[in-house]
């Protein structure tokens, strides 16, 4: 399997400069919307203007600790370094991010601060945009299956896998139409149904199982829940899970290796009220990604699970406004996650990038999660 760290943008710098640079502005801002890795959509100028501005952006970092205010403390060099910092950065505000701030506000600023603001933070910090592609990968000749793939996450895993070049199939209890993946109407609750979705594959190897089949049940105390409710909960979310993995395990056991990612839930990490059920369905799940890949390190199987928080799918929107904004509230970040940036922890979990990580439990709740 091929991992690629591909970018335009590094190809429009050195490749030393360029993956410091990303590495810095990874570290300190995360996805970044100007200063995206990967510039699918982008001009060619527009990923020049972002690669200069990169390293203008490295090189003013260096300024930090010279207090510009005082000029005799300053080098001939130091005054070079700062002009040109400016220069550049007054490009990149009025050029680059077309005309972000006006004129005006940047009249009155003190140069210190004007550079400071520009390497500590800025209003597009937070943007999701372009994040879910910011790294690429290759899975051609691979084959993945991504059960609960007809929407939601599974969906978004199923189109960043597809797009990578997977083959994908998705198996859901609803058909689906996405381009460049196969549709069979699966419940994973049905032993039968599975053995029919892996006949239908004829004996394909399978690189990759994604189960995302969820149910999430009514949001209500224990003691209101209807006996079947709850044991559709457990069936969906946990017995679904393992009935699946049961019959795919063995034959990534004939080719000796395979990534298996479960989505587990923040649910079962820290056991939320009104969600009793969902919630041991998936501490279910955690431990079972653990017990499980410490079975199969013999082989070149590695067995993850991923905790989300509240992301924005109808599994959560069902909930209604008051429930989600709750949510939010809770939530450290004030927002939910995006379906993509699940799917761009499981494909990366999924790739050789993460060869080292098996029985390991990944949160992404936005800062929720307390353990
Ligand atoms: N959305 C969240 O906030 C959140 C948080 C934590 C964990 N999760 C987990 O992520 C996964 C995906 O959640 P989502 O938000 O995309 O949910 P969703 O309700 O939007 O999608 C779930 C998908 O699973 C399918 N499905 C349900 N029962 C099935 C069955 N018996 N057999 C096959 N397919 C079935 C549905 O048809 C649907 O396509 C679930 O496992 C869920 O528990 C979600």
């Amino acid at each position: 399997m091929r991992h690629k760290h591909a970018s335009p943008i590094i190809s429009e710098c050195s490749p030393a400069d360029s993956m410091s640079a990303a590495t810095e502005q990874g570290l300190r801002h995360g996805p970044h919307r100007q200063l995206s890795y990967h510039a699918t959509s982008g001009s060619l100028s527009r990923e020049r203007g972002q690669c200069r501005f990169m390293e203008a952006k490295r090189r003013c970092r260096r300024l930090r600790g010279i207090d510009v205010r005082d000029p005799t403390g300053l080098s001939a060099r130091d005054v070079w370094v700062v002009v040109k910092g400016i220069a550049i950065r007054f490009f990149q505000l009025h050029v680059i991010n077309g005309l972000r701030y006006p004129r005006s506000e940047l009249s009155d600023k003190d140069p210190y601060e004007l550079l400071s603001n520009s390497l500590m933070s800025s209003p597009e910090d937070s943007k999701v945009e372009n994040a879910a592609m910011a790294v690429t990968y290759d899975f051609s000749n691979q084959t993945a299956v991504v059960t609960g793939g007809a929407r939601g996450i599974g969906r978004a895993i199923a189109e960043q896998l597809a797009t990578s070049g997977a083959e994908v199939w998705i198996w859901d209890i609803d058909p689906v139409e996405l381009a460049g993946t196969h549709s069979v109407v699966v419940d994973v609750t049905k032993r039968n149904d599975i053995s029919r979705a892996l006949a239908l594959m004829k004996g394909k190897s399978i690189d990759i199982l994604v189960n995302d089949a969820g149910y999430l049940g009514p949001y209500r105390p224990f003691e209101q829940f209807d006996p079947d409710e709850w044991q559709r909960i457990l069936q969906v979310n946990l017995l679904g899970m393992l009935e699946v993995t049961y019959q795919v395990l063995p034959v990534m056991r004939r080719i000796g290796k395979g990534r298996i990612v479960n989505l587990g839930s923040l649910a079962g990490k820290e056991g939320l009220p009104r969600l009793a059920a969902y919630s041991a369905a998936s501490a279910g799940v955690i431990a079972f990604t653990k017990a499980l890949s410490r079975e199969v390190n013999d082989s070149d199987i590695r067995v993850n699970c991923i905790a989300p928080g509240p992301i924005d799918t109808r599994m959560i929107r069902d909930l209604g406004n008051e429930t989600v904004d709750a949510m939010i509230t809770a939530s450290p970040l004030r927002r939910l996650g995006d379906p993509k940036e699940v799917a761009a922890l499981v494909v990366w979990l999924c790739s050789d990038a993460s060869a080292f990580n098996t029985g390991a439990v990944f949160d992404m709740s936005g800062g929720r999660a307390r353990y």
